[in-house]
């Protein structure tokens, strides 16, 4: 379930909790280096999710027990949409994102490097518009939108910080972003029995329902080998982010992270 009063933090020594939650305070600028893990190639992690397609939407909302939803509704959300306006979905997959966005009136349009995800959405979201794309050059002119977002996607990416600099490159100064993505849960005994879930009964779930179970054994790693709250912002703040906060959702298990285009 969506905290209502989750932790929001940025970049002074002091956190704060904000409205609705956004955190701010204590977040170092020193960017964490990329764990093995996550350094996969873009042609690997494009083919882990062509193989996952056909079955991605089941098992992403059976393995978070539903949340999914919630988590999508709050970064729709956390973007502040308004109708007319442009919205970019990096890493959109089969659409589940961007058909989210499009609830609130803007045009949304969502951007893959998975042909197998993009081909699924087709099918099962026809009016949702996709398209071939890589986060680390999108194929957009500077300032196209007015907000991006990236879900569950970031992580997956080869180069995390040129991401988020090749985001802010699209957006519009005085744009948003908004980041969804997994996270460190905050209270010390929930985190110990969510790493468990995840190392344990995630990749044995992920077998019963995923058509390709060992992309969910990846699911797993990188999760825990991703930077927390505070040592995402900071990267988020390094790549031409301004004003960035962070509000943790279901105890920190998802985060998004809010910033402005400077
Ligand atoms: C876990 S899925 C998330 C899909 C969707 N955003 C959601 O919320 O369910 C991650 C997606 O990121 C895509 N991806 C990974 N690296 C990418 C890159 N460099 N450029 C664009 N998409 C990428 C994958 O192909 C995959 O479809």
């Amino acid at each position: 379930m969506v905290t209502t009063a989750p932790p929001f933090a940025s970049r002074r020594p002091t956190r704060r909790t904000g409205a609705g939650g956004w955190q701010s305070g204590g977040v170092s600028r020193t960017p964490q280096g990329q764990r093995a893990s996550l350094d996969k190639q873009p042609h690997e992690v494009a083919a882990m999710f062509d193989g996952v397609a056909a079955r991605y939407d089941l098992t992403n909302t059976v393995l978070s027990f539903g949340q999914d939803r919630f988590w999508r509704r709050a970064t729709r959300a956390a973007l502040g949409l308004r109708p007319g306006e442009r919205v970019l979905d990096v890493g959109a997959g089969t659409g589940v994102s961007t058909e989210e966005l499009a609830h609130s009136g803007a045009y949304a349009v969502g951007a893959d490097l998975s042909l197998g995800m993009l081909h699924a959405g087709k099918r099962s979201r026809p009016h949702v518009p996709l398209l071939a794309g890589d986060a680390l050059r999108l194929p957009f002119a500077d300032a196209s939108f007015d907000a991006v977002t990236i879900s569950f996607a970031l992580r997956n990416v080869s180069d995390t910080d040129a991401a988020l600099r090749e985001l802010a490159r699209v957006t519009r100064p005085g744009g948003r972003l908004v980041v969804c993505e997994f996270s460190t849960p905050v209270n010390p005994a929930f985190r110990t029995v969510y790493l468990s879930y995840l190392m344990r009964s995630l990749p044995a779930v992920a077998r019963a329902v995923s058509s390709n179970p060992d992309a969910y054994v990846y699911l797993a790693e990188s999760i825990r080998a991703w930077p927390d709250q505070r040592a995402l912002a900071a990267r988020v703040g390094a790549a031409g982010w301004g004003r960035v906060g962070w509000r943790n959702l279901t105890g920190g298990v998802v985060a998004l992270h809010r910033a402005t285009r400077d």
